[in-house]
């Protein structure tokens, strides 16, 4: 079915065969699971993170740390768990995944680098590129629980992490940030001065919850739904054609019209993690007959025409994307 479309895409400087890319999972630790992914269509696959705390850890003085690490206090420090992450993958294992990817799949291997300070753990990127890696991808993520830290503070810090990790690093960069920054397109704009190639909008952060009953803080990581991609699909619009990167979109696909929405957005490339962990590795080639199908519809036989046809930029009137819309969209409910 996919014969007489051409889906090539561009990602970080990457030729792609198609826009849909797998992000960061934890099946991304198993081979035949990404042998299955490049056989159903995957354009190019992100690893797992590897943690800053897992990096850290590996770098301090393991003597002092094993000094104090008593029977009792194994129960707060839970060394193992630092070190192995929560793939069961150190960072000296870590390399070896990407080195065995790189050998299992021909599509590009993205590597994932996860922190929030910019410290020693940051020397790694050099490390992950010489296993192989055809880009790297950062993921900064904090709760910014200091109240006297300003949001320019906290930005910065993004900033200098980017500029230390490109000074390591002559792979393509993406940085995958949180929508909850006050400026997002000028934080984007920064982003790409310091040195990212591309960004991921947005990563998924999962907020605690209360058991009423046990008093208790409750966290669960569950897979996301398609509503949650709204915001991805609002700030791809505003800034496709506007900053010189690329734009991966990522939250919320679990169907081919989510796809069709951020290309049309204007995304370079769409990820997903929850639809394969949902529907399974071959689902990549629903995602893709039902793009080539959207296609085939309006005759068209590549991604040219749709890609930031609906962006802000592209829109004569983008008001949708503004404040005067929503202004509109108030007045426009009617209780029943
Ligand atoms: C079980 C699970 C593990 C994940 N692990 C990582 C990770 O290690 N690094 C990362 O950057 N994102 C990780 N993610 C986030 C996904 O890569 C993705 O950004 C997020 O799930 C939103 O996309 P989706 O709506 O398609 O699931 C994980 C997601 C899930 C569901």
């Amino acid at each position: 079915m996919n014969q007489k479309i051409d889906l090539t895409s561009q990602y970080l400087g990457l030729t792609l065969k198609t826009p849909i890319i797998a992000s960061a999972s934890p099946m991304h630790t198993d081979m035949e699971y990404l042998k299955t992914l490049e056989k159903a269509g995957i354009a190019a696959i992100v690893l797992p993170s590897l943690f800053q705390e897992q990096i850290d850890y590996a770098f301090e003085e393991l003597d002092t740390l094993h000094h104090y690490h008593s029977a009792e206090a194994s129960s707060y420090l839970p060394i193992d768990n630092i070190a192995s992450g929560p793939y069961g993958v150190g960072p000296e294992a870590y390399l070896k995944l990407v080195e065995t990817a790189k050998k299992t799949v021909s599509v590009p291997v993205i590597a994932s680098l996860n922190g929030y300070t910019n410290s020693a753990w940051v020397e790694y990127a050099k490390l992950i590129q010489e296993a192989g890696a055809d880009a790297l991808e950062l993921n900064i993520f904090s709760v910014p629980t200091n109240i006297n830290i300003s949001s320019q503070q906290i930005e910065d810090g993004y900033i200098s992490i980017i500029a230390n990790i490109r000074k390591h690093v002559d792979i393509p960069l993406a940085v995958k940030l949180s929508p909850y920054f006050t400026s997002m397109g000028n934080l984007a704009q920064r982003m790409i001065d310091a040195g990212a190639n591309g960004l991921v909008l947005f990563n998924r952060i999962m907020s605690p919850d209360i058991d009423i009953q046990n008093l208790d803080i409750t966290s669960r990581y569950s897979l996301s739904n398609m509503s949650e991609g709204l915001i991805a699909l609002q700030w791809i619009g505003l800034l496709a054609r506007r900053v010189n990167a690329s734009l991966a979109a990522s939250t919320g696909v679990d169907d081919y019209q989510q796809v069709v929405k951020y290309l049309l957005a204007g995304a370079d490339t769409v990820m997903t993690t929850s639809a394969l962990l949902r529907h399974g590795p071959n689902y990549v080639e629903a995602l893709l007959d039902g793009l080539c199908m959207w296609l085939k519809a309006r005759q068209q036989t590549d991604l040219k025409l749709m890609r930031g046809q609906m962006s802000w930029q592209k829109l004569k009137n983008n008001q949708a994307y503004e404040r005067s819309h929503y202004i509109k969209l108030v007045g426009s409910f009617h209780p029943k």
